[in-house]
């Protein structure tokens, strides 16, 4: 296990973190955003990469007691843990891990509140969508939270999709304000947004696809069968024009091209010339083929590790051992410079 840790540990210049919120709905627009992200870049030797699920924010963030039993449930996050290893992050080569198992996140997320000025968590646009105006102070307090996720590992890559920027300015605000006190603590950390930086629902090409607060024909969940899959894409929103036309104006359109190029490895470009002029059916067609051909493999992983419990739980060990040990010395750090405590 140390070796293990210490090879994981040789140097490499671009420390790369991202997490999502555990959901019984995962989807597409998670998929082609961080974990394609992560599992691209986990291949790069110079990258070293961290992925988790986010059971805090998934906490802090409902405000429905049912939606926090939800999402947060062991149950809940132990299947994204799965789905996350199915749809391709390797625990050999990417530190896989829930987030509620390194303590030490919760002393930087304290010693970070001593320094984060409250206007800045209160213009965050995640705050007002959310709270209807009565935030709890998990939600309040989630940008921290996140800023102490990505700050913790020294990341100074953050795959993220386009809503989450905000975030990161505020992490970059904190890892300046620590290395004016003490330089070179942290990385200056900066997003990283995928080839499709925003999946939009299927129905209202103005909200991004989302696991909560939509109607489940809005996405394309990661476990939904063929003929679900075929039957959202079949009905998904597009406008009058029946033929295919690479025109940015026709937005339903562009979001469902940016599926298809993603999925299929080509630019969005290339994806309107091969279908320039044909019917929106054949179109929508083999969209919903793509994603099949892309989803059966996962959901048949998912569906093995599920039956392995014992393995998912000694991932789950390993992950947290490997995050503990890639954070240790930053805390220690940061609650020197903070705290004064004496260096060894
Ligand atoms: N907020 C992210 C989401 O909703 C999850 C997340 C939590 C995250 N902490 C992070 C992503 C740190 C990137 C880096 O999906």
């Amino acid at each position: 296990m140390r070796r293990a840790l210490r090879s994981f540990a040789s140097k490499k210049k671009e420390i790369v973190v991202s997490g999502i919120q555990p959901s019984p709905t995962m989807h597409l627009g998670h998929l082609l955003g961080s974990i394609r992200t992560t599992t691209s870049l986990q291949e790069d030797i110079s990258s070293r990469c961290f992925f988790f699920i986010a059971d805090l924010h998934a906490l802090g963030s409902k405000q429905i007691k049912d939606e926090v039993a939800d999402s947060s449930s062991l149950q809940v996050t132990m299947d994204s843990f799965a789905l996350a290893l199915a749809c391709g992050i390797d625990p050999s080569k990417t530190c896989l891990f829930l987030q509620s198992t390194n303590p030490f996140l919760m002393e930087l997320y304290w010693i970070l509140s001593s320094i984060c000025p409250i206007h800045k968590l209160e213009s965050m646009p995640r705050l007002k969508s959310k709270s209807q105006g009565k935030p709890n102070l998990g939600l309040f307090s989630y940008s921290l939270l996140m800023a102490a996720d990505i700050l913790l590992y020294r990341a100074n890559r953050v795959p993220i999709g386009e809503d989450q920027a905000p975030h990161i300015t505020l992490a970059r605000y904190l890892a300046e304000h620590v290395n004016i006190i003490s330089p070179k603590t942290f990385m200056m950390p900066e997003a990283l947004f995928s080839s499709t930086p925003k999946v939009a629902s299927l129905q209202n090409v103005f909200k991004k696809m989302s696991s909560s607060g939509q109607a489940d024909s809005e996405r394309i969940n990661l476990l939904d069968s063929p003929e679900i899959i075929t039957k959202k894409i079949k009905s998904a929103k597009t406008d009058m024009n029946f033929e295919v036309t690479d025109d940015p104006r026709r937005k339903e359109l562009a979001n469902l091209m940016g599926i298809y190029s993603s999925l299929s490895g080509i630019s969005s470009e290339e994806g309107y010339k091969s279908y320039q002029g044909k019917h929106l059916r054949v179109f929508k067609t083999d969209l919903a083929e793509k994603i099949i051909a892309e989803l059966s493999p996962i959901q048949k992983e998912f569906e093995k590790l599920k039956k392995n419990k014992d393995h998912l739980c000694k991932l789950i060990e390993d992950g947290k051992m490997r995050a503990l040990e890639e954070s240790y010395h930053t805390k220690e750090n940061v609650k020197k410079i903070f705290m004064n405590l004496e260096k060894k």
